[in-house]
């Protein structure tokens, strides 16, 4: 199979096939509206591939997800470390030890913010979401490093966003900045940036390194999703690494995509104080007329059950143990899919519980507060924002992105002047 037929207005056309890696089919539309002067609608892209991809699979029928091939449950079982899947996200190709070690080496170097930028958390009120701060520093490193040279603005943007994350937070408590130490790995740096404090000795607890590691790498890439998209239409412009990058942040940050991590815990409390009656909830989420949506549930793209949530439903467990709590919110979300799983609103619809909603659970054993679920996601999601923006730009197939529309307004008027409306 390698044309599909359309027939438009009785005349018929052709339309070349693609066929990727695994049998996914996609009608070729490139030449649809010089052929027939029509163009395809298609609200959500839902049905729309905007390029072809060698970075990451997606079988949302069967939940398979594989970076680069390899299997996101071998990854999160092996010994891998978040900067090695960087790498692999973003190269292609599983680093050698000896590129490994460069790799390491150049993120500490590069894990330090000019020291001007200090003063600019300075002047965020104090209710800013961390996520503006995030996007609004990431932007802003173009006035310190030279949009162009793409390289090196890679290792600066994945060292230097966990640095200024951590600021954010410890700006947030009125605390002082913890530097990077580059004995550290990425994921331990992220914790002590964010826990030390200089009165007291702090060794990262190898709990929370084990869990964040878990949790930044299953969040690396995703494909096409609503950020990564950005990402890739933003970039499409011309416009720098560090623009492109603080777009996806702001794209990630709404509560329908990485902003859910955020509505799922603070959806779980209010179910709590509010008598933690879920069953209303659940009811609640089932009626039309109410906006309440279950948050952690669903997926554009998953239809049978999220890998990245299997492996965190198991790990929410494990790390709650290991901190020794017994979460009340646990069992109010347990509760909660117990009864969506066998309701069949749920069930004829294919929602199932999405990566978001037993992330929120670990991060708050964690300690880390609830409005840095998002920027943690935002971490773990870098690599794979820069391996597209990559691919993008390599690609020899990339236009801007501008896409059409079927205009629905009122046809042709003449002007009406102020004084006779
Ligand atoms: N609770 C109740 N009903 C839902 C939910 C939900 N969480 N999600 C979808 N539905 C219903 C929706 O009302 C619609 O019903 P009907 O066919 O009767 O009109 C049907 O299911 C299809 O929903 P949709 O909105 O057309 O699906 P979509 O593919 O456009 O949206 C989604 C996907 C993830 C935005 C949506 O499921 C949702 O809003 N979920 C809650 C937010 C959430 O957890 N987001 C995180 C996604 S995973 C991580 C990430 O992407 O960052």
């Amino acid at each position: 199979m390698n044309t599909a037929r359309l027939i438009l207005n009785g005349d018929e056309h052709e339309l070349p096939v693609v066929v990727g890696t695994e049998n996914e089919v996609g009608i070729d539309v490139t030449s649809l509206r010089s052929q027939t002067g029509a163009i395809t609608i298609d609200p959500g892209f839902a049905n729309t591939g905007s390029c072809k991809s060698a970075i990451t699979f997606i079988d949302g029928e069967n939940g398979i997800l594989r970076y680069r091939g390899y299997p996101i449950e071998q990854i999160a079982a092996s010994r891998a470390t978040f900067i090695e899947v960087a790498y692999l996200l973003i190269y292609g190709a599983l680093p050698t030890p000896g590129e490994m070690a460069e790799y390491s080496r150049l993120m500490t170097r590069h894990s330090f913010i000019h020291e001007d930028m200090k003063n600019f958390f300075n002047n965020f009120p104090p209710m800013t979401h961390p996520m503006a701060i995030l996007s609004a520093m990431v932007g802003s490193l173009s006035g310190y490093y030279p949009e162009g040279t793409d390289e090196l603005n890679i290792l600066r943007v994945l060292a230097k966003a966990k640095t200024i994350s951590a600021y954010a937070y410890k700006k947030s408590i009125g605390e002082p900045f913890v530097y990077p130490k580059p004995e550290l790995s990425y994921i331990a740096n992220i914790l002590n940036m964010m826990f030390s404090h200089p009165s007291e000795d702090y060794e990262v607890p190898e709990v929370l390194e084990r869990a964040l590691r878990l949790l930044l790498i299953l969040h690396a890439d995703h494909e096409q999703n609503c950020s990564t998209s950005t990402v890739r239409m933003v970039g499409s412009s011309g416009a720098g690494l560090f623009s492109t990058i603080s777009a996806g942040i702001c794209a990630l940050w709404g509560p329908l995509h990485g902003g859910a991590n955020q509505e799922v815990i603070e959806m779980l409390e209010h179910i709590r104080d509010d008598g933690g009656d879920y069953k209303a909830y659940i009811e609640k989420a089932k009626d039309k007329n109410d906006p309440f949506r279950l948050m952690g549930f669903g997926h554009r793209v998953y239809k049978n059950f999220d890998p990245r949530a299997k492996i965190l439903k198991e790990q929410a467990d494990n790390v709650l143990k290991l901190m020794g709590m017994d979460d009340p919110l646990l069992d109010i979300a347990r509760n909660l899919e117990d009864i969506a799983l066998h309701d069949d609103y749920f069930i004829e619809r294919k929602l199932y519980p999405n990566v978001d909603f037993y992330s929120g659970i670990i991060y708050k054993a964690m300690g880390i507060p609830t409005n840095m679920f998002t920027v943690m996601f935002a971490l773990g999601r870098i690599p794979g924002w820069i391996a597209h923006y990559r691919e993008m730009k390599a690609d020899p197939d990339t236009r801007i992105n501008r896409p059409r529309q079927v205009y629905v307004g009122p046809a042709e008027r003449p002007w009406v002047r102020r004084e006779e409306r």
